[in-house]
């Protein structure tokens, strides 16, 4: 059951107009909508403005770039930033109502952030600030969500599939601040005009081409790649050989922000499994799994390389999972490197 159904473009897609008026629009088409939904986006909204300011303030106040000295329950170092970033999301949904349990990359286990927490209730997964290591060169960081019904399983109801996400989607803290979510009813990006304070529609129903001219990878750990991957870069290398559009390589090491140049350009992005990290180091159900659903929203596709990631079955809160994501193009013919696992000419 979803608050908010938007099938086809309607004058809730008019750019310019707020995030609020574009949720309120939709709800207004469908009698069922109880609101909630509308208020969640607006608290998530509001933690990316907060966020944003901070980050803004950036080695003008005290402890905003560098570490606090604490170690998270991934075994990384936590940043100020996170920390902030951690709090902002917990403070914004304190006691509303409605978001029963927040899970958090910087949380072991999930929190309750209300009295009543009944199956069927909205929790929130996120990872506060993506791309935690640019932060303090000025470099893009995202925070990434995802939105589920609790379910009925035996822990925190929280280990569902991503194809069961209410709504996914990521605030983007570049030159300027975006946020992009789905509900399930197409992909849609707001830019924050920092002067009236909003999110403004800037990017209505969003497509992957279907095909791109980037790929994305972080080409250091090739001698740790498994031989499928190494083939299938290679390919991506002889396209000009062949007569075909080259392709060029980015990184930018912010997953969101690879992410949504891929989103824009089209292209691919791939964490494979190395030597070190044989599950690929991105975690499923809050950084995968969102930007999945979003790029399945906008015609593009995702998957482990063997499994599609919406499909996966989540075992534990903090798993991790090799991804491959973007074009169709391009994921299609990485998944045929994967699954044959040798190498093509
Ligand atoms: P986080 O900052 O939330 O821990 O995520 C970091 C992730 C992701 O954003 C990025 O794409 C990836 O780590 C980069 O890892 P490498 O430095 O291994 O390429
Ligand atoms: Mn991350
Ligand atoms: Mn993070």
């Amino acid at each position: 059951m979803k608050d908010i159904v938007a099938t086809k473009p309607t004058t809730s897609l008019t750019k310019g107009i707020t995030l609020f008026q574009h949720i309120l629009a939709q709800q207004t088409q469908y009698p069922d909508a109880t609101g909630e939904f509308g208020g969640l986006m607006a608290q998530i909204s509001l933690a990316a403005k907060l966020i944003s300011r901070q980050l803004a303030q950036a080695g003008l106040i005290e402890n905003v770039l560098g570490f606090t000295g604490e170690v998270n329950v991934q075994g990384e170092a936590v940043r100020h930033l996170d920390q902030y970033a951690n709090e902002t999301f917990i403070r914004v949904f304190k006691d509303t109502g409605l978001v029963c349990l927040l899970a958090s990359e910087e949380l072991e286990e999930p929190i309750a952030l209300s009295n009543q927490c009944p199956v069927g209730s909205y929790a929130l997964l996120v990872d506060p600030i993506d791309g935690s290591s640019n932060i303090d060169v000025n470099v893009s960081v995202a925070s990434i969500f995802s939105v589920q019904k609790r379910g009925a399983d035996s822990t925190s109801g929280l280990l569902q599939p991503g194809n069961a996400q209410v709504a996914a989607g990521y605030v983007l803290y570049g030159p300027n601040t975006m946020l992009v979510y789905s509900s399930g009813y197409g992909v849609h990006g707001f830019t924050l005009d920092p002067v009236v304070g909003e999110f403004l529609l800037s990017h209505p129903n969003m497509q992957i081409p279907t095909q791109g001219e980037y790929y994305s990878i972080n080409e250091a750990y090739s001698p740790d790649w498994q031989p499928y991957v190494r083939d299938y870069i290679e390919h991506l290398k002889g396209a000009k050989n062949r007569g075909e559009r080259p392709y060029s390589a980015r990184y930018i090491g912010s997953l969101a922000a690879d992410f949504h140049r891929t989103l824009l350009t089209g292209g691919i992005y791939l964490y494979p499994p190395t030597i070190d990290k044989p599950r690929g180091k991105l975690r499923l159900l809050y950084e995968a799994a969102p930007l999945a659903f979003i790029v399945e929203q906008a015609g593009g596709r995702a998957s482990t390389g063997i499994e599609r990631i919406l499909d996966i079955q989540p075992q534990a809160l903090h798993q991790r999972v090799p991804l491959v994501i973007g074009s169709p193009t391009e994921v299609t013919l990485a998944e045929t490197y994967a699954q044959q696992g040798t190498s093509h000419s």
